[in-house]
Parts: structure tokens; sequence; C-alpha cells
């Protein structure tokens, strides 16, 4: 009995938990890269530091203080000249792009 409990422990560590975590947790900045690249380079800049004045600069950390769900809310919606992305990128890109935003700072 005692053998089966931790056989069955042993499984949701190795098993169930990464899949799980992996499908709750994981964003993918190679994707959010290639998002960026698209989308958002022609206002933010290869570089995140805004091609023109009234952009924010990713560099500066101050965006980067919001959390993920900030920062998708943001480009979901759009703010001021900014447009919303809502519809044309997909729930799992805006997740992946607001993670390579991270790699900027
Ligand atoms: C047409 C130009 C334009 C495009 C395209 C654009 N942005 Fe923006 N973005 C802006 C401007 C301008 C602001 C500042 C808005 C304000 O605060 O009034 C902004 C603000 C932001 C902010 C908030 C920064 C902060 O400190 O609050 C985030 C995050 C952001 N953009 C991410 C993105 C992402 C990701 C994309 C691509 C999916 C994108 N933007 C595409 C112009 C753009």
């Amino acid at each position: 009995m005692r053998r089966k409990l931790v056989s069955l422990f042993r499984i949701i560590v190795l098993v169930v938990i990464p899949c799980v975590s992996q499908t709750i947790f994981a964003s993918d900045v190679f994707n959010g890269k290639e998002v960026f690249m698209r989308h958002c380079v022609a206002c933010h800049g290869s570089s995140g530091e805004g091609s023109m004045p009234g952009l924010p600069n990713f560099k500066e950390g101050k965006t980067l203080f919001k959390n993920d769900s900030e920062l998708m809310a943001i480009i979901r919606d759009g703010r001021g000249i900014m447009p919303s992305f809502n519809g044309l990128i997909k729930d799992d890109d805006i997740r992946d792009v607001a993670a390579y935003l991270r790699t900027f700072l």
C-alpha cells in the first residue's frame, strides 16, 4: 500500500505537475520576438526604446514593473495612439510578446 502511494506520488511530481505547469506558465519568448517583429517593432523599435517621441522605453523598466496581466491588457486593449490588438493577435501570442518585452530590460 505504502509503496503504491509512493509511486503514485512520484508520478504526480514527475509527470502531472510538469505537464500542468507547462500549459499554465510557459511563455515562449522566441515566438514573442516574432510577434513583436511583426506587430510592434514599427513603433517600439527593435531595441524597445521607441522609434518616436511619446513612446515608452522598455529598457527603463517602468513598463516592466507592471505584472503580466496588466501588460497583456494594454496589448489587448491598446492605449493612447497604440491600437488594440484584440482579435488580431491570439491570447497565447499576447502572453508570449509580453514575456519578450521583459527581455529588453
Ligand atoms: C502605432 C504604434 C504602436 C504599435 C504598433 C504598438 N504600440 Fe505599444 N505603445 C504605443 C504608444 C504610443 C504607447 C504609449 C501610450 C500611452 O501611454 O499613451 C504604447 C504603450 C505600450 C505599452 C505600455 C507601456 C507602459 O509603460 O505603460 C506596452 C506594454 C506596449 N505598448 C506594448 C506593445 C506591443 C507588445 C505591441 C505589439 C503587439 C505594441 N505595443 C504595438 C505605440 C504602439
